[in-house]
């Protein structure tokens, strides 16, 4: 059984309104990059409360997403009436789990620094999608381990953007692009964050 790091702060996790401009800035983000449409069939890993997916869902035809978190998943289930499109809810760790589909695309973020093989993950990610499927991936840019101030299971201080790009084309993911999508500030500094987009 895995330890819920996210337990102690799901219940009030979407009251940071830094935490909340950082993923509408990256939902946006996003949405300028991805030509979305209502016949896609989406996941979003490490989806959380759901703030990025929320802001996803008036776009697209259903949402997967995926978490290992009980208290996180459990805060997004009772956003579900008032999502935009439809809603599946997996409780699984991606890392240890397989799952089987055929997205459109895969979009997540801030999730890939808890991730401890993120080479083994990208191989995963192109599994899962379809022929000409997109990856729009968020997190943030290399710091120097000061973003988190608490063990919610971090496995990389960011990523260096080239590195992680050079990972999604092992692969097997082309037309790779990172740009800056957003920036946290927080007493101790400001960290920036990068997208990734790809397509299988
Ligand atoms: C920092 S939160 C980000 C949540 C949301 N995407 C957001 O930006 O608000 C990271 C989330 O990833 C989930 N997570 C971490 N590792 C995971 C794994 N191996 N499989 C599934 N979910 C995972 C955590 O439970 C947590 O909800």
């Amino acid at each position: 059984m895995s330890i819920d790091h996210f337990a102690h702060k799901a219940g009030s996790y979407d009251g940071n309104p830094s935490r909340v401009d950082n993923v509408a800035n990256i939902a946006g983000a996003i949405r300028n990059a991805i030509t979305l449409d209502r016949s896609m069939h989406l996941m979003d890993f490490g989806s959380g409360t759901g703030l990025l997916l929320e802001r996803i869902a008036p776009y697209v035809g259903k949402i997967t997403a995926v978490d290992v978190s009980s208290s996180m998943n459990a805060q997004l289930l009772a956003k579900q009436a008032g999502l935009g499109c439809a809603l599946e809810i997996m409780e699984i760790d991606l890392e240890t789990s397989e799952l089987s589909g055929a997205f459109d695309g895969i979009i997540s973020s801030m999730t890939m620094h808890h991730i401890r093989d993120t080479d083994a993950m990208f191989r995963k990610f192109h599994l899962l999608l379809k022929d000409g499927g997109f990856i729009a991936l968020s997190d943030l840019d290399r710091e120097d381990g000061s973003f988190h101030t608490e063990d919610t299971g971090v496995h990389h201080f960011g990523f260096d953007r080239s590195e992680f790009a050079k990972s999604a084309a092992a692969a097997g993911f082309r037309m790779i692009q990172t740009s800056s999508a957003s920036v946290v500030h927080k007493p101790r500094g400001d960290f920036p964050v990068f997208l990734l987009t790809a397509l299988r």
